[in-house]
């Protein structure tokens, strides 16, 4: 069983890694196989709307984005972090989301000549288990949560929760506190049982 952790948060010290730290943990100790990827470390652009990817069935743009859509598709869970700007995941996983959806479809899809309706075989993401986490000091959680939430839902993919929402409340004023907010603690605990379930249950 692989999980990977995908962090949004630009910021060295973060909210977002902790809760994300949390869930992997747990995994870890249910004998899973755990990565954590920092987006800030990485150099990945937006999507440039090149549909370089339905012919060439990759994202065609020659960045960091390749090295994690590998480590995506060989994961069997997926969770996806972000902190809440403006009540929007950060741009950084946005860029992420875009070419790996988009790029994704195409990998395993042929568009036919332009008449034929589309009829999806799948996509790159099929049947993997994903995971939204979403930090916040105050509001904009659901916009945010819902943005992953629906990527995963138009991807093919299975969606794990927990005893409330995946969200944290956390960083007044910059801080790094998510230490502080036990049930965040809690919900990110019970996230890491369900996730390990379901993927037990489709291996
Ligand atoms: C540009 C920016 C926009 C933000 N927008 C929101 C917001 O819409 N709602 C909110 O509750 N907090 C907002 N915050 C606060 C962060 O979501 C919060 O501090 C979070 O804990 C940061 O997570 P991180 O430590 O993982 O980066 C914003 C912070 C920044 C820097």
């Amino acid at each position: 069983m692989k999980i990977i952790g995908i962090c949004g948060s630009p910021r060295e010290e973060s909210n977002t890694r902790f809760y994300l730290k949390q869930v992997l943990s747990e995994l870890k100790l249910k004998g899973a196989e755990t990565e954590l990827i920092l987006l800030k470390d990485l150099d990945i652009k937006g999507c440039k709307g090149c549909y370089g990817c339905v012919e060439a069935k990759r994202c065609v743009i020659e960045d960091d984005f390749s090295k994690v859509f590998q480590k995506m598709m060989e994961a069997d869970g997926i969770l996806f972090g972000s902190p809440v700007y403006h009540s929007s995941i950060t741009s950084e996983l946005k860029a992420l989301l875009d070419r790996s959806g988009f790029s994704g479809r195409w990998y395993s899809n042929e568009m036919k000549e332009e008449k034929a309706s589309y009829q999806w075989k799948g996509t790159a993401f099929s049947g993997k288990v994903v995971a939204p986490v979403t930090v916040a000091r105050r509001a904009g959680q659901n916009f945010a949560f819902a943005q992953i939430l629906l990527w995963a839902t138009c991807n093919d993919c299975i969606v794990a929760g927990s005893t409330y929402w995946n969200v944290g409340v956390a960083g007044k004023g910059g801080s790094v506190n998510a230490d502080e907010d036990q049930e965040g603690i809690g919900i990110m605990k019970h996230l890491a049982n369900n996730m390990a379930n379901i993927i037990k249950c489709l291996k």
